[in-house]
């Protein structure tokens, strides 16, 4: 199958080329910026701001299936809410309209936490009043409804994940969720970190194995089994001083601390605590394999190999 990843430079799209390449596919990776890895898929320059070059690439490569993933994320989003909004929304919709004008099939889509803003209950469910707080909510919101009425209007085939906060040896760039990567990376780089949220910051989590494989499963499932275009997955919730004391009991000496930043807590304490995600579990069979634990033990590892201690 042909697919074009697009954002394929972030967090998800490294890893995500990787398993996509792994099943066979003929994988065309876009990104404003080159590679920072070696790869060796098709790496197409694309700004997703961009209609012509969009709509460009499309027609020449007439993917089957995309993942959209080229996004600015919250807190780096928030120092430029006009380019946010223009990569995050015209991106989108320029990819959507270049899809169906092109024969693309499927499009996935990651949305996020952030989709969601106060008031929230403990648990959060997919049908909620949507109330983001940031740029990078209101477009990802804006990104869930335009797929949806492709879907109804066009008959593409839109699927969306809402994410949590997500880890990997891959370091996110601008989210708020990034403290919990960085306290596992600077504790090994370095030997400490200090956190800009509140130890009892507490934000729904997921190791990146399991986000890729919802991607993946999602792209998979019958579509008579979908009842949705969008739907919330999750893994696990700690409080941040819990990720803090799990760093320290795997990396003896290092040390956490907390110096909360008003603006980055303030995002945290608008999004949910933990999400409900029993509507992915019935209708495509999720089910996160990894928990803080599980987590700790498969991505130090990793992040050893990458990041020998200064
Ligand atoms: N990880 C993202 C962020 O922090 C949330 O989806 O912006």
């Amino acid at each position: 199958m042909k697919v074009l990843v697009t954002g394929a430079g972030g967090q998800v799209g490294l890893d995500l080329l990787r398993i996509l390449q792994a099943r066979g596919d003929e994988v065309h990776a876009s990104d404003v910026t080159p590679p920072s890895r070696e790869h060796d898929v098709p790496w197409h320059r694309l700004d997703v701001t961009s209609e012509p070059e969009v709509s460009a690439l499309f027609a020449a490569l007439r993917p089957e299936l995309v993942f959209h993933l080229a996004a600015i994320l919250s807190a780096r989003g928030e120092a430029d809410p006009m380019r946010t909004y223009a990569v995050n929304q015209g991106g989108t919709v320029n990819v959507l309209e270049a899809a169906r004008q092109h024969g693309t099939r499927q499009v996935l889509f990651t949305s996020t936490i952030a989709a969601f803003g106060p008031p929230l209950p403990p648990l959060v469910p997919d049908d909620i009043a949507l109330h983001p707080t940031t740029m990078y909510g209101v477009t990802k919101v804006a990104g869930e409804l335009l797929g949806d009425y492709y879907f109804r209007r066009y008959g593409l085939d839109f699927r969306a994940v809402r994410f949590p906060g997500l880890l990997s040896a891959v370091l996110p760039g601008g989210g708020t969720s990034d403290y919990a990567p960085l306290m596992y990376y600077e504790a090994l780089r370095v030997g400490h970190y200090e956190a800009f949220c509140r130890p009892d910051a507490t934000i729904p989590l997921m190791y990146m194995p399991d986000g890729l494989r919802a991607l993946v499963e999602l792209s998979q499932a019958p579509r008579e089994r979908l009842t949705r275009c969008v739907y919330n997955v999750a893994a696990f919730s700690p409080t941040a001083q819990q990720i803090a004391d799990e760093v320290t009991r795997a990396v003896p000496g290092a040390d956490i601390s907390f110096n909360p930043d008003p603006a980055r807590q303030a995002i945290l304490d608008s999004w949910p605590r933990a999400l409900d995600d029993s509507l992915a579990r019935r209708d495509w069979g999720w089910r996160p394999e990894y928990d803080l634990p599980r987590m700790t033990a498969d991505l130090l590892p990793k992040l050893r190999a990458l990041l020998p201690r200064a």
